[in-house]
């Protein structure tokens, strides 16, 4: 006798009924830019696909991917104007407060979630307040809090801080609550790497340091265990679900955190993963839509239970008519 694994994998429907791991339009979290204007749609260059958008047609956007039953989106802003503190970041009329009331109206199901950062709104680009040529921790604790309440105020489901300052998920937390908005929630990038696949993002984003590198605020790739210390740390100071960020090149780390954590856990398939794939596929080197499933089903199969992507919509429109 010989055992013979290639009987469950004989046809489409056998290998259906045996699959271990499934992808659903529901495991999507969609990341859109927003900007002022009015009635833009502008092309991202580094990222075929992507756009940056308008208060309007944000909104548009928003109920396209509600109607391909796509349940989130996270949303990034690009202020009017810049300066040394990101002071529009925490603005009642700033960008994403608009864009977050907007979309709630049209759309009041939908869970929407902001990036609170301070990146896209300092002169400098940085993800803090700079003193003495470094991001100053608690200084930065203080405006992120004050940008999570706002966001909150404009009716946000879920705020996402990006910033990896120490105790910023306990600030926003008692920020929050303080303010009467105990049911906004945190879903905190607690295990984000200093990584060079945030290119493209960052010309989407237009939030690129001016001096220096993210390094000494964002985790080093090489380590394994702090990824284990900085998501226990953001569960004890309140989380409700975690991310680990970028999503290819740290498949391991989505296991560990799943198996030693009881939250949801997000994995963020970053810009320059999609980029890569996007480039590989214009120049005919890849099938992108085989490429495209594959990588998001092993992020699902490496343990993420949610998968922040900009292939969100394309992988939804298949799934919506293959019910693969
Ligand atoms: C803001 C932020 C970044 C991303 C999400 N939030 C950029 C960075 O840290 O430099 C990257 C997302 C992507 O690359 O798709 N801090």
């Amino acid at each position: 006798m010989m055992i013979r694994p290639r009987r469950l994998r004989k046809t489409r429907t056998l290998r259906d009924m045996v699959r271990e791991t499934s992808l659903s339009v529901k495991d999507f979290i969609y990341p859109l830019f927003v900007k002022h204007g009015r009635n833009l749609k502008e092309p991202i260059l580094s990222m075929p696909g992507q756009y940056q958008f308008s208060v309007e047609t944000v909104v548009e956007e928003a109920m396209e991917t509600w109607d391909l039953g796509i349940p989130s989106l996270i949303l990034f802003g690009l202020p009017d104007r810049k300066d040394s503190v990101g002071s529009r970041s925490y603005a009642d009329d700033g960008i994403v407060q608009q864009a977050v009331s907007a979309i709630k109206k049209m759309v009041p199901e939908m869970v929407v979630m902001t990036d609170v950062c301070l990146c896209e709104y300092t002169d400098h680009g940085h993800c803090g307040i700079i003193k003495d040529g470094h991001v100053d921790n608690d200084a930065t604790l203080e405006v992120l809090a004050r940008q999570a309440v706002s966001h909150a105020r404009a009716g946000v489901d879920f705020v996402a801080p990006s910033d990896m300052m120490d105790g910023r998920v306990a600030a926003i937390r008692r920020a929050l609550d303080d303010e009467g908005f105990s049911d906004a929630g945190i879903l905190s990038y607690a295990v984000k790497y200093a990584s060079a696949f945030y290119g493209p993002f960052r010309e989407a984003a237009d939030s690129a340091p001016q001096f220096g590198d993210r390094a000494g605020y964002q985790m080093d790739p090489p380590n394994a265990l702090e990824a284990i210390k900085e998501a226990i740390l953001d569960i004890e100071e309140g989380a409700d679900m975690i991310m680990v960020k970028p999503a290819l090149p740290y498949l391991d780390i989505i296991r560990r955190v799943r198996e030693e954590c009881l939250l949801p856990v997000a994995a963020y398939n970053v810009s320059g993963e999609y980029a890569m794939l996007k480039a590989a596929v214009e120049k005919g080197w890849l099938d992108g839509t085989r490429a495209m499933m594959e990588v998001l089903i092993s992020i699902k199969r490496a343990g993420a239970d949610l998968i922040l992507t900009y292939f969100a919509k394309e992988a939804a429109v298949l799934l919506n008519k293959n019910r693969m």
